[in-house]
């Protein structure tokens, strides 16, 4: 493994409650997808130490994650970064009380990885195991850390029940979320996430990967009215997603104007594809907020997670969308929405809390619908 590409997530002031006397640690183990994560998280939500190590290089000249690749670069590298993690918060294994890992949905192959160690660890200690569903780590971390309107540390507002845009690599959801392991599915996308449309058009415009960063960088010095893209299913009623029809609009408009682009041209397109999706996410949610089952939940704070929770733009809309229905709006402070190590740790310690743990021998699973929990 190169440890030049360890990152030690550093987490400057964001810290957790005080009040509890001894707090239940857990060692969170992630590898479902491209990167190698593993932290070490307390009860009063302070997260010790956090090591992320991303194989984004490794996939870089393929234009995506490849499978295969990915799963052996887990290999190499989870030993070191669970070993890392451990001593970067001064601990032993002795001194963890619960392990938990990702066991679906993802890649197999990587996902097997890290639940493979963690299992290890568990049964040659005697730890509590839990078995972590990803995207539930994705809904719950907001609880651990999240920012809220006014800029402040605002986990703690994040109380059930909260209405969760899950926004993603792999997914597009909008979820009512009444407790762990409760989800009541509002709206989902027919086809693409929002994640991979970012992807796709990145990868279109020449961009590289991963494609969201980058048009969300270039969308903001550019005219989000500059080209016209659809906005699939928004004349519609319900809570559902199509982004398959945006990114055949940019094929489309990309094969008939094709390659150089001009600087503007591609901050222009970037903008006008971003501003597209946002309004797709905006008027969906709109809808959700009408939802007979939202309604009556009457949830507090909306709430943004997974990778795409990292755009700007997407941000600063769900806000003001929130503010004018009279909620309050938390998002993951940004280095805690794509893949790592620390929501798989809190939701270890929620499922654990509920006596959530492994009581059996269990099959990691590629496919895991959260409303299967
Ligand atoms: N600033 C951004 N704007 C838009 N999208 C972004 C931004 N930053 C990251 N992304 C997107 O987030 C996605 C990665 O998110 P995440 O790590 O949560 O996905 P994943 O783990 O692969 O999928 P899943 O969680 O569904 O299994 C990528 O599609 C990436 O382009
Ligand atoms: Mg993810």
């Amino acid at each position: 493994m190169n440890e030049e590409k360890i990152i030690v997530m550093d987490m400057g002031n964001l810290k957790g409650d005080e009040s509890l006397e001894r707090p239940t640690l857990c060692l969170g183990i992630e590898s479902s997808c491209d990167e190698t994560s593993a932290a070490i998280v307390d009860s009063n939500r302070n997260i010790l130490s956090h090591i992320i190590y991303s194989q984004i290089p490794e996939h870089q000249k393929f234009g995506g994650v490849v499978p295969e690749l990915a799963a052996r670069a887990h290999i190499l590298a989870i030993d070191e970064v669970i070993k890392q993690t451990l001593e970067r918060a001064g601990k032993t294994i002795v001194d963890i009380d619960v392990v938990a890992a990702t066991a679906g949905p993802g890649l197999i192959g990587g996902v097997l990885v890290g639940w493979m160690a963690a299992t290890g660890i568990a049964h040659a200690t005697g730890k509590p195991l839990v078995a972590v569903n990803h995207l539930e780590g994705h809904a719950l971390v907001p609880r651990l850390c999240a920012t809220v309107a006014d800029g402040t540390n605002g986990s703690t507002a994040v109380e059930f029940p909260y209405l969760l845009m899950l926004a993603s690599g792999g997914h597009c959801q909008i979820l009512l979320v009444r407790g762990v392991g409760q989800y009541e599915l509002i709206g989902q996308t027919l086809d693409d996430s929002a994640g991979e449309a970012f992807d796709k058009v990145a990868k279109m415009l020449g961009l590289g990967y991963p494609g969201g960063p980058v048009v969300d960088k270039r969308a903001q010095g550019g005219n989000p009215k500059a080209f016209k893209f659809p906005r699939p299913l928004c004349d519609k009623p319900g809570c559902d997603f199509s982004f398959s029809g945006i990114k055949t609009a940019a094929r489309t408009f990309l094969d008939k104007n094709p390659a150089p682009h001009s600087e503007e041209f591609i901050n222009d397109f970037c903008a006008s594809f971003q501003s597209s999706v946002v309004d797709c996410i905006i008027n969906r949610l709109g809808n959700a907020m009408q939802d007979q089952r939202v309604i009556n939940a009457a949830p507090k704070t909306l709430v943004v997670a997974g990778g795409v929770a990292k755009n700007s733009a997407i941000r600063s809309a769900m806000e003001k969308l929130a503010a004018d229905n009279g909620m309050i709006f938390a998002a993951p402070p940004m280095n805690l929405c794509t893949d790592n190590g620390a929501m798989i740790a809190w939701a270890g310690l929620e499922n654990y809390k509920i006596g959530n743990i492994v009581k059996e021998p269990i099959a990691p699973r590629p496919r895991w619908p959260l409303t299967e929990l």
